[in-house]
C-alpha cells in the first residue's frame, strides 16, 4: 500500500488536481498538507467542472475520505462556501471530510494586512492572491495564531481573539492607514462557522496513523509548486508554506518513515502568476499562444498567467529538493501548434553558464535562458490515451525532458478531462498503484 505525495514542480498550476483526481480510486484517502484558499485545483468530470481551494481533489470520488492536514490555513466561510456548493452539486461529504484541530485559521484581519501590506510593497510586491494566506502563516510562527480546535472552545477563542484584534487593529491603522475590526463583529460569525464545522474538526494526525496501521494507502496532496516554497522557492517571491515534499509530513504528523515516494507535476510548458523572477517567461506570439490554448488565467483570481517554455534547470532543482522518484506531464496538447518547442538547460549570467538552479535571488531576476530547440509535432494530441499513438517529434520532446530532469515519467496529461491521460506501461506508478 503506497503512501505517495503528489508536488507540484514548477510555480503551481501544473495540474495537480487532475493527477490526484486520476489516481483518487486507486487511494483510501486524499490528504492536503498545507496551503489555503489561495489554491485553485481544478478538476473536470465529465461535463462539469470544479474548483477546490481547500478540499482535497479525492473528494470527487465516492468513498475516498479527505483530510485537511495541520499544515493547512482554513478561512472558514471559504470552506463553508466549498462545502456547500460541493453538497449542492451531489458530492457527499458524509464520513468523508475531516479538519485537523491543529489547522491555523484565516481569520477577517488576515486579507485586510494582506492586501494592505501589497498596496505598500511597491516594486517589491509579490502578486499574492490577497486571501491573507500569508499574515495567517505569519501569526502561526508568530505563535499567536488561532486553530481549529480554538474555535471550539468559545472562551479561549475569545480571548485570543482579542488579543489578535487589539494587535492588528494597531497594525492596520497606523502602519497602513487601513480600516479596522471589531472583537463582536468577528466572533458572531465564527462561532456560527464553529457550528457547522464542528462535526468534521478531529485529531487528523491520529487518524491517519490509524488508517495507515490498518493498510489504507494515501496521497498527500500538494497545493502551489517547489519554486513557491518557503524555504526552497524563489524567496520572497513564494507563497508562505512548504510546498515540497518534505511539508507532507509536518503538515500532517505523519511521519517520514511512512511515505513511499514522490511524484511530480510540470506542464509540458511553464506559468507563473504573480510577481518574482521567471527565467524562461516570453511574451508575444508564442506566450499568447500558449495562454489561449492553455486557458492560462488563474483559477482563483482569473489573473492572465505568465507563460514560457519549459525550465529543465528548475524542473531537476525540483527533481532533488523533493526526491522526485517519478514526474507527469501535463497538457502537452496546449504545444501542439508550435514549430519549435525549447527547453531551458542552462542559465546564462555575466559570462557563467548555471546548470544547477542558483538560489540567489539577483542570478535569478538578470539570468538569460540558454536553450536547446526541438522540433515541434504541429499534430493534434489532444484526448489521446496510448504512448504510441503520440506524434514521434511530441515522444522525443517527452524523452528528452525526461532526460533532462533525471527522472522516468509515468503519467502524461493530453487535455483537461480524466480519461485524456496516457499511463506509461512499467512506470513507476504503476507499480504503486496495480490497480490503474
Ligand atoms: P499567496 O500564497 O496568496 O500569499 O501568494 C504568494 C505567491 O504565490 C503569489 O505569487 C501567488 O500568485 C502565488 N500563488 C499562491 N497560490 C497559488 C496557486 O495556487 N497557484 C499559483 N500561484 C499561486
Amino acid at each position: 500500500m503506497a503512501n505517495i505525495v503528489v508536488v507540484g514542480a514548477q510555480w503551481g498550476d501544473e495540474g495537480k488536481g487532475k493527477v490526484v483526481d486520476v489516481l483518487a480510486p486507486h487511494a483510501d484517502a486524499v490528504v492536503r498538507y498545507q496551503g489555503g484558499n489561495n489554491a485553485g485545483h481544478t478538476v473536470v468530470v465529465g461535463r462539469e467542472k470544479f474548483v477546490l481551494q481547500s478540499i482535497p481533489s479525492g473528494i470527487l470520488n465516492p468513498g475516498t475520505r479527505c483530510v485537511i492536514g495541520c499544515g493547512v490555513v482554513i478561512d472558514p466561510a471559504s470552506l463553508i462556501q466549498e462545502m456547500e456548493s460541493l453538497v449542492q452539486r451531489g458530492v457527499s461529504l458524509d464520513a468523508n471530510l475531516y479538519i485537523s484541530k491543529n489547522a491555523h485559521l484565516i481569520m477577517p484581519y488576515h486579507p485586510a494586512l494582506d492586501r494592505a501590506s501589497e498596496a505598500q510593497a511597491g516594486d517589491r510586491r509579490i502578486g499574492t492572491t490577497g486571501k491573507g494566506v500569508g499574515p495567517a502563516y505569519a501569526d502561526k510562527a508568530a505563535r499567536v495564531g488561532i486553530r481549529m480546535a480554538d474555535l471550539l472552545d468559545e472562551r479561549l477563542f475569545r480571548e485570543k481573539l482579542e488579543y489578535n484584534v487589539r494587535q492588528k487593529n494597531r497594525l492596520l491603522r497606523e502602519i497602513y492607514d487601513a480600516e479596522t475590526f471589531t472583537v463582536e463583529g468577528i466572533l458572531g460569525p465564527y462561532l456560527r462557522f464553529a457550528g457547522w464545522l464542528a462535526p468534521y474538526i478531529t485529531d487528523t494526525a491520529l487518524l491517519l496513523s490509524r488508517w495507515i496501521d490498518s493498510g489504507a494507502s494515501i496521497i498527500f496532496e500538494g497545493a502551489q509548486g517547489t519554486m513557491l516554497d518557503i524555504d526552497h522557492g524563489t524567496y520572497p517571491f513564494i507563497t508562505s508554506s512548504n510546498t515540497t515534499a518534505g511539508g507532507a509530513a509536518t503538515g500532517t504528523g505523519v511521519p517520514p518513515t511512512k511515505l513511499h515516494g514522490v511524484l511530480g507535476i510540470s506542464k509540458a510548458y511553464c506559468t507563473r502568476v504573480g510577481g518574482g523572477p521567471f527565467p524562461t517567461e516570453l511574451d508575444g506570439a508564442v506566450a499568447d499562444l500558449i495562454r489561449k490554448r492553455g486557458n492560462e488565467f488563474g483559477s482563483v483570481t482569473g489573473r492572465p498567467r505568465r507563460c514560457g517554455w519549459v525550465d529543465a534547470v528548475g524542473l531537476r532543482y525540483a527533481a532533488r529538493i523533493n526526491g522526485f522518484d517519478t514526474i507527469a506531464i501535463t497538457k502537452l496538447d496546449v504545444l501542439d501548434a508550435c514549430e519549435t518547442v525549447k527547453a531551458c538547460v542552462g542559465y546564462r549570467y555575466r559570462g557563467e553558464v548555471f546548470t544547477d538552479f542558483p538560489e540567489e535571488e539577483t542570478i535569478l531576476r538578470d539570468a538569460e535562458p540558454v536553450y536547446e530547440e526541438l522540433s515541434g509535432w504541429q499534430t493534434s494530441t489532444h484526448g489521446l490515451r496510448d504512448y504510441a499513438e503520440l506524434p514521434s517529434k511530441a515522444r522525443e520532446y517527452l524523452e528528452r525532458l525526461s532526460e533532462l530532469i533525471g527522472v522516468g515519467c509515468s503519467l502524461i496529461s493530453t487535455g483537461a478531462v480524466r480519461d485524456d491521460t496516457i499511463l506509461m506501461a512499467g512506470s513507476v506508478l504503476k507499480r504503486w498503484y496495480p490497480g490503474l
